[in-house]
């Protein structure tokens, strides 16, 4: 039996997952534009809790004033009458022809201050729908060509824009963050702050540091070839796990943004693991909403949409049950053990131990046994992934 989802599971998508027409480079759409109350009725009924946006999915670029409140009311009413939320709302700085060479860091100054306006726009209005986290992702902050743009200056704008609108909220005392959302590259050839670690670094160069976390997305990581749950990871660790994207991706190419669990399905066991179990004594690690950020695929008509809409759902749930049965098996658990896996918790020096003390210590050097390492003490990793892939496909 599929587990059916409720509120309580927080799962959120965006507007512009669903309402994805299946246009791409090569060809037009497949489907039908959607209507945000449709969205909303059905992500009730599907057991979502929350609905992501840009300013440009609700209302089109260029709108006027009166067409953008008309949207906004039909939200609030169709938000009311449906009980979802608004986690998170995020602004396009990327469609129109105005930011084909980015916002905050567009060599053209009058564009920077526009998306900088525009932002604005869309944080005032995510703060009256209650949104908490407020989403970055600069794919058109970048370059196709090293010439084109100076990287240190462009990194400049980036803070000088994102210390200005944390400023902003803090002087309003608004409860909502940013989370920036790294990827390598697509639109641009190459993207500003590509990766997880990258935003680490520029968010430790902010003037607030602590209003600013990341958004990793599954595809975007995998895209540079890098394990994304060991990048969550990393993020849990800085206290900077503030959004999530969840999608399936197969291996480096362009941003397939599947269904999640329809890529590598191996980390996306290793990172429900982690979310729902990976606290010090067991235990969820993150609280924030499981959103969605996926396409459903160009050949599916509106109830392949829907399909694919629960079946990321069914997966992460699914996920969490076999990633439950898996740290209850005592095998596993003694498996554990054999592999020293809560060993590393342990701190390397003790209460005490200096350079001399250390230099002194005969049993760390003199007689110790590296020896003893070739062909005898190997760590049984393997076993316990075999044991991880068992439960992974139901054998146990
Ligand atoms: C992408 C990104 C976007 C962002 C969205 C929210 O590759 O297109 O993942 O979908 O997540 O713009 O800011
Ligand atoms: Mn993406
Ligand atoms: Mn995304």
């Amino acid at each position: 039996m599929t587990p059916k989802p409720t509120a309580e599971d927080r799962f959120s998508f965006g507007l512009w997952t669903i309402g994805y027409s299946g246009i791409d480079t090569f060809g037009n759409p497949t489907r039908a534009p959607m209507d945000v109350v449709h969205v909303l009725e059905k992500l009730a009924e599907i057991g979502a809790y929350g609905l992501s946006f840009h300013d440009d999915d609700l209302f089109a670029f260029g709108s006027s004033d009166s067409q953008r409140q008309g949207q906004i009311n039909r939200l609030n009413q169709a938000l009311a009458d449906t009980g979802l939320i608004v986690p998170m709302v995020t602004t396009n700085l990327f469609s129109a022809p105005v930011f084909k060479d980015g916002g905050f860091t567009s060599n053209d100054r009058s564009v920077r201050r526009f998306a900088i306006r525009k932002v604005l726009r869309q944080l005032e209005l995510g703060v009256e729908l209650g949104a908490k986290t407020f989403v970055m992702w600069g794919g058109r902050e970048g370059a196709e060509y090293d010439s084109a743009k100076n990287v240190r200056a462009a990194l400049e704008r980036y803070r000088e824009a994102v210390d200005f609108l944390a400023d902003y909220v803090l002087s309003q005392g608004w409860d909502i963050r940013f989370a920036i959302e790294p990827k390598p590259n697509e639109p641009r050839g190459d993207i500003l702050l590509p990766t997880v670690g990258h935003a680490l670094a520029f968010i430790s160069s902010l003037e607030h540091p602590e209003m600013v976390g990341v958004n990793p997305e599954v595809g975007h990581e995998q895209m540079a070839g890098l394990n994304y749950a060991a990048g969550v990871a990393q993020a849990l660790y800085h206290d900077k796990l503030f959004h999530i994207d969840l999608n399936g991706q197969r291996s480096i190419k362009y941003d397939q943004d599947l269904v999640f669990g329809h890529g590598d399905l191996h980390n996306a066991f290793a990172l429900v693991d982690l979310l729902e179990n990976g606290g010090p004594n067991g235990g969820s690690t993150y609280d924030g909403p499981r959103h969605f950020d996926y396409k459903p695929s160009r050949t599916e008509d509106a109830s392949g949409v829907w399909d694919s809409a629960v079946a990321n759902m069914s997966n992460y749930l699914m996920l969490k049950q076999r990633a439950r049965a898996f740290r209850a098996d005592p095998e596993v658990q003694s498996a554990l053990i054999a592999a020293k896996v809560f060993e590393i918790e342990e701190p390397t020096l003790s209460p005490g131990d200096t350079v001399d003390s250390l230099k002194s210590d005969r049993s760390l050097w003199e007689d110790f046994d590296s020896q003893a390492f070739f062909d005898g003490k190997g760590f049984g990793f393997v076993r316990l992934q075999q044991l991880a892939t068992e439960h992974l496909l139901g054998a146990r």
